[in-house]
């Protein structure tokens, strides 16, 4: 959460009484994290949020998932999915382990429920289109190359005006900007790719004054849900706090670039448990006068790397394109391919957008997108280069 943020109408002090025009309590609403250490919210509800009607088992189909074992470099792709749906219902999880599990969507329409993971944090990543994320804390506009995260536990509905595509990133943890780029005062610093301006929090249009039946999915590992509650859950008048849903664009992200080659962590955007966030978007090369532009080959012996390619040229990598995925396995070899560095001298600037995640933990290969890989891939660094998929 960047900073403080208030919204709509609140009382003077917190756990007060605060009445309705009608004479009424308000319901206040403390929403807060890592028990009652961490960031937290203040939310005050035309009704009590815990009017529930009735409680079952959310029958979710199962992602199962397969070791990458013999661990290999892989690529996905995802474009060849055919699942359209609304921004949960369609999900296609790519890979995943105990700490995150990365689908791709194509939301098409509104969702008619609401839906909450209480599981972990949400980090969205939208390839493209355009709609509203609504929530209790209000409604969120995004558009192309915009980071949503949503908080554990917020109540939201995605809801498209133009045709999402989606990458999801599903924590069990807390996604947080890096420490690296705060201040002791958790502003961020001088040296950091962004500013607090660059972050957007959510507008709290008027409450929904209504009662009757509401469906909420609740995504939680193993313990899937659906609760029926009887007051709408976007009834609120007031919050405030550090814990809310809030967008990024990447075309915001300032990036760091050098004399010589600048590695991933120069190019951070946010960390949970587990895993470690980037974005390589338009930049000017390095400039010393005999810099390679690619990067080195690289063996990354404790983390897997996924990445997913958004537009422009990817000058590294052959028989990519928008919407792939490639995963370099820990301890698997990769760099670029033959001809690329060569390829690559005297470029000065390139306009590719990549998003990435780094995971310590082994990644598991979800089944659904077994149908989307390109298996050549991992000889794709041969010369001459096998036929890959899809070229
Ligand atoms: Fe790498």
């Amino acid at each position: 959460m960047p900073s403080y943020v208030r919204a709509g109408t609140l009382p003077p002090k917190r756990h007060i009484q605060f009445r309705r025009p009608d004479g009424g309590l308000y319901a206040e609403e403390l929403f807060s994290t890592k028990g009652f250490e961490s960031a937290y919210s203040l939310l005050y509800h035309l009704r009590p949020p815990t009017a529930t009607l009735e409680v079952r088992t959310w029958q979710r189909p199962d992602a199962r998932f397969e070791a990458n074992q013999p661990p290999r470099n892989r690529h996905w792709l995802t474009r060849r999915s055919e699942a359209r749906g609304d921004a949960v219902d369609a999900r296609v999880p790519i890979l995943g382990n105990e700490e995150i599990t990365i689908s791709i969507v194509d939301a098409v329409r509104p969702m008619d429920y609401f839906y909450r993971n209480a599981g972990g944090d949400e980090l969205l990543f939208v390839h493209e289109g355009s709609g509203v994320l609504e929530s209790a804390f209000g409604e969120l506009s995004y558009r192309a190359h915009d980071y949503l995260l949503i908080p554990c536990a917020t109540t939201y509905r995605l809801q498209p005006s133009a045709p999402t595509r989606l990458v999801v990133h599903e924590s069990r943890g807390h996604i947080t900007l890096p420490k690296k780029f705060r201040n002791e005062f958790g502003q961020l610093a001088e040296h950091a790719p962004y500013y607090e301006r660059d972050f957007r929090a959510p507008a709290l249009p008027a409450p929904v004054d209504a009662r009757g039946s509401y469906e909420v999915r609740i995504a939680n590992p193993g313990r899937d849900a659906v609760y029926t509650v009887e007051n709408h859950p976007f009834d609120v008048v007031g919050w405030d706090g550090y814990c809310y849903p809030y967008a990024f664009n990447a075309d915001d992200y300032a990036p760091v670039t050098g004399k010589l080659h600048q590695p991933p962590p120069s190019h951070a955007t946010f960390e949970a448990p587990g895993a470690a966030f980037c974005v390589f978007v338009p930049r000017l090369f390095d400039y010393h006068p005999l810099a390679v532009p690619v990067p080195y080959n690289h063996s990354s012996v404790d983390c897997d790397e996924v990445l997913y390619y958004v537009s422009g040229n990817f000058m590294s990598r052959r028989g990519v394109e928008e919407g792939s995925i490639t995963l370099h396995a820990a301890g698997a070899p990769h760099g670029p391919q033959p001809g690329a560095v060569e390829a690559s001298l005297g470029k000065t600037s390139t306009d590719e957008i990549a998003i990435m995640v780094d995971t310590f933990r082994p990644l598991m290969l979800a089944e659904p997108a077994l149908a989307l890989e390109d298996p050549a891939y991992f000889r794709s660094w041969l010369e001459p280069a096998p036929s890959v998929a899809g070229r």
